[in-house]
């Protein structure tokens, strides 16, 4: 490695116990932290108070150390149903690098070239006209001209070739096609499969340390470089990372590191690198979440999840559990009815990150749908196409909420408060249940009749969503696994976007697409509400089929104090993914929308 010069960035690090572990029985009372907010007090650092970013230290110059979701690990189940204990997460613990030396230099198992459309220019004069493939082409006696002709390697996305040398001082060169140049300015995607590309074939080559550089990256702009360097991060950090816990044998990376040569060098992309690593580390724990089978992550578990987040980031983040009897005293008859016929009790969770230092100028309020298992309740999720067996992901809301939070803990962004609220619990089916047609009262107090136990996200969103505004906070962002009716509407890559205020909707749809995420906005259309008018009560939960994802985000907005602004995420369709599990979506963009908040 001489010649580096740079920073090392360190992902995950999984073995080592650096904090201190909060009791997860779930018979055991919480920390302290929890205890002094439940007696009137907020105080801080209760957790420990650990600092788990060190930038700039002088033994590591540049080490950031993330840990990541141990509570699902080692929670003590309160529901024993099939003996299930989660092994310890196996996790990517990556270092990365930015690097600035000449690629023949390089010495480590993968170089990976990100080459574009119809930029090899090849074979005037017997070589490649790019100056980084020419050299590199020399280097390896014409391979790479061999093998871009064998297999009629042009650089389109999509397109990789990778050759095994020998004698040299890298084992394998691989060429992955990142298509035109000019699309690649805009489009965070083409780095991310790069990314992805690079982990599975380090996986694949059980490589331990991969170097990657962009032929041309002279023609991208400084900005461009710096996203891509971070979404190229993203990809290698998330493609390594597989949920193991549940599987007694399995195939582990062995990368170990990373560096980026030619992408730039400095304290920008250092600090930006950084936000990267706590971004997936988020995302990670998300995905951890939703994959947690449901006998395993049941709502006391979350809590417990939530409380470790806290615990970690004592400096600037509190965690507040309520439990059934809190819940009763607030008066959240809408929420507790769908919790009724669960064994396992409910837990309303809320964590509150503020700086340690400075002052707040803004208030915000991230709110998630929590449902550990969605039955559907009396009315049974019944047939193929009910998804029954994949109602775990129910808590995909919370799962960002949390994810969002981790990372906000370890990123810390001064002057903005953020609120993060589940109201957590599962929809099953015993005779204490609410029945359809039961008629429940709300927080607000307003009467709701069931008829559907199924549309039950709505009912525990509604005293969230009160709860969250007697915050007095500027904005709120609720996301939920709402409705089947928005997957119909979008399908499994979009998110839906529901908000009276053009402004919150701006602000959300320009972070997701810093995040590369979509989010599309649906209209609210008030007159649908006639759909949901009710004999008996002052509304009914569900409004039957034709737009049934806006008549559920009509129904969220009459728990929403009118004053502040308020904007509703049905991630029904991106939460999972067919042949990866769960996505952990909407993560980065709630951690660009709270960034995008902090002053100084
Ligand atoms: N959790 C579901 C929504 C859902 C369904 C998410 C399928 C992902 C895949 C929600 O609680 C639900 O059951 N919604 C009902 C509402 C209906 C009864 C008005 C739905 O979408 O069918
Ligand atoms: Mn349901
Ligand atoms: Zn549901």
């Amino acid at each position: 490695m001489s010649g580096l010069q740079g920073a090392v960035v360190r992902s995950s690090v999984a073995a080592l116990l650096l904090h201190r572990l909060l009791p997860l029985n779930n018979n055991v009372t919480g920390p302290c932290l929890v205890q002094a907010w439940k007696h009137g007090r907020r105080t801080r650092g209760g957790g420990g108070g650990h600092t788990w970013l060190q930038l700039r230290s002088p033994a590591a110059p540049f080490s950031s150390h993330v840990v990541i979701g141990r509570g699902v690990a080692r929670a003590v189940l309160a529901s024993e149903v099939g003996l299930t204990k989660p092994a310890d997460p196996v996790l990517p613990e990556i270092a990365v690098r930015p690097a600035d030396l000449e690629v023949d230099k390089w010495q480590g198992d993968i170089l990976v070239v990100g080459v574009f459309e119809g930029s090899l220019g090849k074979f005037e004069e017997g070589g490649f006209q790019n100056p980084v493939l020419k050299n590199l082409d020399k280097l390896f006696g014409g391979i790479l001209g061999e093998i871009t002709t064998e297999e009629d390697f042009t650089g389109k996305s999509g397109q990789s070739t990778f050759a095994r040398l020998a004698g040299y001082g890298f084992k394998r060169v691989g060429l992955v096609g990142l298509g035109k140049l000019e699309a690649a300015g805009s489009s965070l995607k083409v780095w991310k499969d790069l990314g992805e590309n690079i982990a599975t074939h380090s996986k694949t080559a059980q490589a331990h340390s991969v170097a990657t550089l962009i032929a041309q990256s002279e023609e991208l702009s400084e900005d461009v470089k710096l996203a891509a360097a971070s979404a190229i991060t993203t990809g290698v950090l998330l493609g390594s990372f597989e949920d193991v816990r549940f599987k007694s044998e399995s195939k582990k990376t062995t990368l170990k590191s990373l560096e980026l040569i030619g992408m730039g060098m400095g304290s920008n992309l250092e600090d930006r690198l950084a936000h990267t690593v706590q971004k997936c580390a988020g995302i990670i724990l998300a995905r951890q979440l939703v994959n947690a089978p449901p006998n395993v992550l049941i709502p006391s578990v979350l809590a417990d999840e939530a409380e470790n987040i806290a615990a970690a980031h004592g400096d600037v983040m509190s965690a507040k559990i309520l439990d059934k009897k809190d819940c009763e005293a607030l008066k959240m008859g809408a929420y507790l009815g769908v919790a009724a016929a669960s064994t396992n009790p409910p837990k309303f969770i809320h964590l509150c990150y503020t700086p340690a230092t400075g002052t707040v100028t803004s208030k915000l309020a991230i709110v998630g749908k929590g449902l550990t298992f969605d039955s559907g309740g009396y009315n049974l999720k019944t047939g193929p196409g009910s998804m029954i067996e994949l109602m775990k992901f129910d808590m995909g809301g919370a799962a960002a909420v949390l994810g969002a939070a981790k990372a906000i803990a370890a990123i810390k962004p001064p002057g903005v408060e953020v609120n993060f609220i589940v109201a957590a619990c599962e929809n099953m089916i015993s005779g204490g249940g609410m029945r359809p047609g039961d008629i429940l009262t709300a927080s607000n107090g307003k009467t709701i009749e069931v008829n559907n136990t199924d549309a039950e996200g709505r009912l525990t969103l509604a005293d969230a969503l009160v709860y969250a505004s007697e915050l007095k906070v500027d904005k709120i962002v609720d996301l939920a696994t709402l409705t089947g009716a928005c997957i119909i509407a979008l399908g499994n890559e979009i998110g839906g976007m529901f908000s009276p205020s053009d402004e919150l909707a701006e602000e959300l749809s320009a972070a997701s697409k810093r995040a590369g995420e979509k989010l599309w906005r649906m209209p609210m259309e008030e007159g649908y509400w006639d759909m949901m008018k009710s004999n008996v009560a002052d509304m009914v939960n569900t409004g039957g089929r034709p737009g049934g994802s806006i008549t559920a985000a009509l129904f969220l907005k009459r728990f929403v104090d009118e004053k502040l602004l308020w904007a509703h995420l049905d991630i029904a369709g991106p939460v999972w993914k067919d042949k990866l599990g769960a996505t952990g979506f909407a993560v980065p963009t709630l951690v660009e929308w709270v960034v995008k908040h902090s002053s100084s």
